[in-house]
């Protein structure tokens, strides 16, 4: 399964890669709009320049034309960018255009099996349905999870499930075992998946133990010293 970073924050993507865990990286303009100081533009090469997966760089556009130019024109940023296009009739027209161009698509915003059906036919390499938005209408977000990846193995259909709008750790491990091919995950949360309190209290103990185990070592080994050369110096020897 692959990991992906949702955030437009370099430092992030950063120690993230560093771990050997990236896969590739999600934006959105309410991740970009938390940055400062660089273009999206800027901020997109960057992180290309980071990860050579998948970077999905979202459009705001909402008319074919619109979101055609400015997807094209995140395309020429770098190999590995992914247009990404939010769920709708002109949406749908987008993604199939991009398709035939050769400009893949994560169709974002996604609520339901069939929206996620739709964007495939349409040719998007990414769905992204969003697990926490629908939890939070009271509604199981993971449901749509497990019912598109079933869709997607069931028809052979040639895109992925990207769990998206995870939340905390739960989430992950629920959208993994949903068939979730992918999960974007905030830092916060893959931050939360590394730690365990017990994990933590047991490198405590490692260390203390260690450090108790040298000192009897080192006041075994000075107490010798001592002995040999109280014996060397022995007076009349
Ligand atoms: O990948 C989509 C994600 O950024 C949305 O997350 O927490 O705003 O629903 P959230």
């Amino acid at each position: 399964m692959k990991i992906f970073l949702d955030t437009a924050d370099i430092e992030e993507i950063r120690t993230v890669a560093r771990w050997g865990i990236l896969d590739g990286v999600t934006t959105n303009p309410t991740l970009f709009s938390k940055t400062s100081g660089m273009s999206y533009e800027d901020v997109l090469k960057e992180i290309c320049s980071i990860t050579s997966g998948p970077v999905s760089a979202e459009v705001v556009a909402e008319d074919v034309d619109g979101m055609l130019t400015e997807g094209r024109a995140f395309a020429k940023l770098a190999p590995n960018i992914v247009v990404k296009v939010p769920m709708s009739e002109e949406g749908l027209e987008a993604m199939s255009r991009f398709a035939d161009e050769g400009i893949k698509t994560n169709c974002t915003l996604i609520f339901t099996a069939n929206q996620g059906l739709l964007a495939a036919k349409a040719g998007a390499s990414l769905l992204s349905p969003f697990v926490g938005r629908l939890d939070d209408i009271n509604q199981d977000g993971m449901i749509v999870v497990r019912e598109l990846a079933e869709i997607v193995a069931i028809h052979e259909l040639d895109t992925e499930v990207l769990a998206a709008s995870i939340r905390n750790p739960v989430h992950m491990t629920q959208a993994a075992l949903a068939g979730a091919h992918v999960a974007t995950l905030p830092f916060k949360v893959l931050k939360q998946m590394v730690r365990h309190p017990l994990t933590d209290s047991g490198i405590t103990q490692f260390r203390s133990d260690w450090e108790k185990a040298r000192e009897a070592l080192a006041a075994r080994d000075g107490g010798r010293k001592k002995e040999v050369a109280a014996t060397a110096t022995k007076p009349g020897e």
